[in-house]
């Protein structure tokens, strides 16, 4: 902290010089906070054969939930914030919030490596907005774009981002379902002759890729799956081919992996039970995220289990305990149930734990 003209205390301005020498300020990075950018990590995780969990949060039972487990299993974690996040829970509480989750973990008792990241950007004003209010990584998502604009947007935000050292990840390739506004019916996968193209070109620290994942809680439809012997829904495996071309021409680059939940099928039923309507709710299963973990694949996001962890938690209790009106009451086993998810990823399917 410093004072600033009128002697209130105020933080440290930060300084960056653009590729053309414009002089560009932020007014707090996020190394005042305490948090750290993807770069370190993603290299160990790299190394390692292990992903870092991107868990998507909102509110703070979410962020509760993403830091006492993370601490629990010893494991560096990305706390990732939408812009539909921001619109929900306002920006500056967002970053206040992981501001304090730093905080929280070292009371916990360990100082986890924690990267404020925001998840699909969609514009060069966005990041910067972002990076100006302490985070410490941003995805800029010109996937939907044309290549070429891709990598003029990509490159835009990360000249702007690297002059304060905050990691940007692109993305190549578009997955199925939707995201914020943007939806599309089908995947393209991502074309392993445009990776060194992009990467180099745009100066990207990570690279988001299609292989067959998609948002949200329905990733494929039954008639895609195969039934296994015990009658459970089988999803058409995802297209590690693609992914180990991708290796092959850029290789110890770190790969970031979206629509990554399983949709735990007890959760789905739990909802169901409990007047909830998921039809046909089927995830990754957890032995291909396992595989990718143990790849080029350094990043795996994870929102919509979480989502089913709290909802599957808040309807049992307002079924079961119809007289309930205390939120402490339904958001404390909600939390809980999420903690528990997010203990789950770490140790046995990222293999984050005790990597911190
Ligand atoms: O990729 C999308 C994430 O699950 C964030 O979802 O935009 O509804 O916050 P959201
Ligand atoms: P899921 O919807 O599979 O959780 O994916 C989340 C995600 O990719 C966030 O960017
Ligand atoms: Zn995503």
């Amino acid at each position: 902290m410093q004072e600033n003209i009128c002697g209130k205390p105020c933080f440290k301005l930060e300084t960056g010089l653009s590729e053309n020498n414009q002089i560009n300020i932020i007014m707090i990075s996020y190394k005042e906070l305490g948090l750290v950018n993807s770069r370190e990590i993603f290299k160990k995780a790299f190394d390692g054969g292990y992903a870092i969990p991107a868990f998507n949060f909102n509110n703070m039972e979410q962020l509760q939930a993403i830091v006492s487990a993370c601490v629990d299993a010893n494991s560096p974690v990305i706390l990732q914030v939408s812009s539909g996040a921001r619109q929900y829970a306002n920006q500056t509480l967002l970053r206040y919030m992981a501001q304090g989750a730093v905080e929280y973990a070292k009371e916990l008792g360990k100082n986890i490596p924690i990267v404020l990241h925001l998840d699909h950007g969609n514009s060069f004003e966005l990041c910067k907005s972002c990076i100006e209010m302490g985070f410490s990584s941003v995805m800029i998502d010109g996937s939907h774009l044309p290549y070429e604009e891709n990598i003029a947007l990509t490159k835009q935000v990360v000249d702007y981002a690297h002059q304060f050292d905050v990691t940007v990840e692109g993305e190549l390739g578009v997955l199925a379902g939707v995201e914020d506004e943007v939806s599309a019916e089908h995947h393209t996968y991502t074309e392993p002759d445009q990776v060194v193209d992009f990467v180099t070109r745009t100066g990207v620290d990570s690279l988001a890729i299609s292989i067959g994942t998609s948002h949200g809680a329905n990733k494929f439809k039954p008639e895609q799956c195969t039934r296994n012997a015990d009658g459970i829904l089988v999803p058409p495996p995802l297209r590690f081919d693609i992914l180990e071309e991708i290796e092959k021409r850029i290789p110890g680059f770190p790969i970031v992996l979206h629509g990554a939940s399983s949709v735990p099928q007890e959760y789905v039923a739990t909802i169901n039970k409990y007047g909830g309507a998921l039809k046909d709710a089927i995830g990754i299963p957890e032995e291909e995220l396992r595989k990718a973990a143990k790849s080029a694949v350094c990043k795996i996001n994870i929102d919509s289990d979480g989502r089913l962890a709290m909802t599957a938690a808040v309807r049992e209790v307002f079924a079961t305990k119809p007289a309930e009106f205390d939120p402490r009451k339904y958001l404390g086993p909600a939390r809980d149930e999420l903690k528990k998810l997010y203990m789950h990823k770490c140790e046995k399917v990222l293999g984050s734990a005790g990597k911190a």
